[in-house]
């Protein structure tokens, strides 16, 4: 069997624990972990709970550097540029509390950017008197450098902070950051690289990136468990780094002496969640980083051409795995983006997202490795009905 062919049916379907009555199209929201991960998770669980003292004591902080280690290995960064945290949501936030600002200083975001990382960000420019500007992406986008001029041109004297999506949220585009980045820098223009969607999904260099701050979630497609995000720091940045929420730092010696030690102990909580993304990488690896990417994109890209057609509508950006991935977005023809997702999910089983971004509807289809042709096969008749 060719397992490149996106017409052969998921030999990893077992792996993963989607109900039997559920056609799962969402990973990019939320994705669950493949069985190795989940066992892994489980047995930290167990060191936890038969032994807090010890583990908390004694074994948390080499678990902690040895998975830092392989997070490192495996998004190309130093470990101690590197620290866990919640989410990439946290990890924007710890950015958002750290980078000195003053009245009249901008931060530029676009708007293609997450809803809640926008939300962050104006509320340090309501704390600090600085001043969130917004730019208007290009849209359709037929090459790099027009994402690339529009931010430019946007860059000011008073712009401190650059924050883009490695992939965008709405529309699931793959943003030319190394470009975006390396612009950005010669303006010195710190730049804060949003990218959940990334590991895995892409390979990754962020330490040649040049960027000053990248915050992701291995809950996505790497598929390790929830609650396993990062925080990656430049090592320009790393002293003025200011955890919103302090606890010992380290929990012996009981005081942090690098800026990642903040984040070891932060408060007693559940670690197991980013211990277990060696185990994640390993399962991915297993497959093969090459085979994983290629065959869930040649889902996403049978989805994104049927649909397409179906609807009589075309999608945003030119078809080529430089601009999209794993994920793929088709526009809507004029119907009510609500309404159609709670109908998919009701009448047929299938949760897929439908976006409303720019007064226009889109569909978001995540493919993983439990799907195969039979998911989209379900999907095109559902919405073949729907929309008659
Ligand atoms: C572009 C982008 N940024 C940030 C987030 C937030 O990620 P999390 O909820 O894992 O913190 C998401 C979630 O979908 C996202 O798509």
């Amino acid at each position: 069997m060719n397992l490149l062919d996106p017409q052969s049916p998921s030999v990893w379907r077992d792996e993963f624990p989607i109900r039997s009555d559920t056609v799962y199209l969402n990973h990019g929201s939320f994705g669950p972990s493949a069985r190795g991960v989940r066992q892994r998770q489980a047995d930290w669980k167990r060191q936890l709970d038969e032994q807090p003292m010890d583990f908390f004591v004694r074994r948390l902080e080499p678990a902690w550097f040895d998975a830092r280690r392989a997070l490192g290995q495996f998004v190309g960064a130093r470990p101690e540029n590197l620290a866990f945290v919640e989410n990439a949501t946290s990890g924007m936030n710890v950015v958002a509390n750290s980078l000195p600002l003053a009245p009249g200083d901008e931060i530029l975001l676009n708007d293609q950017e997450y809803g809640a990382v926008q939300r962050i960000w104006r509320r340090v420019a309501e704390q600090t008197g600085a001043r969130v500007v917004q730019v208007e992406l290009p849209w359709p986008i037929e090459a790099p450098e027009q994402i690339v001029d529009s931010l430019l041109r946007a860059m000011g004297p008073a712009t401190r902070l650059l924050v883009i999506s490695h992939v965008t949220s709405p529309t699931a585009v793959t943003m030319p950051i190394a470009e975006v980045t390396r612009r950005a820098a010669e303006r010195g223009i710190a730049v804060c690289i949003d990218g959940p969607h990334a590991p895995a999904y892409l390979p990754l260099e962020i330490d040649a990136l040049g960027c000053d701050y990248y915050v992701a979630s291995c809950h996505k497609w790497l598929s390790a468990p929830l609650g396993s995000g990062f925080l990656y720091v430049a090592p320009r940045r790393q002293s003025t780094i200011r955890v919103p929420y302090l606890s010992w730092g380290r929990l012996l010696p009981g005081r942090p002496e690098t800026w990642s030690d903040e984040l070891l102990w932060s408060g007693t909580r559940d670690p197991s969640a980013y211990l277990s993304i060696p185990a994640a990488i390993e399962f991915l690896a297993g497959v093969g980083f090459d085979l994983f990417r290629a065959r869930t994109h040649a889902l996403a890209r049978h989805a994104r051409a049927t649909l397409a057609e179906m609807f009589g509508t075309v999608p945003g950006t030119p078809d080529s795995e430089l601009w999209y991935g794993s994920m793929a977005h088709v526009p809507l023809p004029h119907v009510d983006a609500s309404e159609l997702q709670g109908r998919l999910w009701r009448e047929y089983g299938i949760e897929v997202p439908i976006v409303e971004w720019r007064r226009q509807g889109f569909i978001r289809v995540s493919c993983h490795l439990y799907n195969d042709i039979s998911d989209l096969e379900k999907l095109f008749r559902a919405l073949h009905a729907l929309l008659r």
